[in-house]
């Protein structure tokens, strides 16, 4: 089980490791807007302010959308993100 941390509502919840983060938000009820689900609106923009080394690489269509936001390296699409270890989420919106 993997451990992920929402940092605007402090709610720490258990998964099982490659959950999508996605899936997790929605069963813990944290305080995330998905709009596509598909890594195309933007919505789901979150920091992972820590663990990025637990979560799953951005594909090239994730990557191609971040940089055009010119977003750091720490701000993932939770909707196209896979959890494999503990991890910090502050949800920033689109
Ligand atoms: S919900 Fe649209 S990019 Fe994640």
């Amino acid at each position: 089980m993997v451990k992920v941390r929402f940092l605007l509502e402090d709610l720490l919840v258990e998964a099982p490791a490659g959950t999508p983060l996605q899936r997790i938000a929605d069963a813990a009820g944290a305080d995330i807007t998905f709009g596509c689900r598909t890594g195309s609106c933007g919505t789901c923009r979150v920091r992972v302010a820590g663990g990025l080394e637990h979560c799953s690489d951005p594909g090239p269509e994730e990557r191609d959308f971040l940089k055009g936001l010119e977003a750091p390296p720490d701000q993932r699409l939770a909707c196209q993100v896979c959890v494999h270890g503990d991890v910090d989420i502050e949800y920033l919106g689109p």
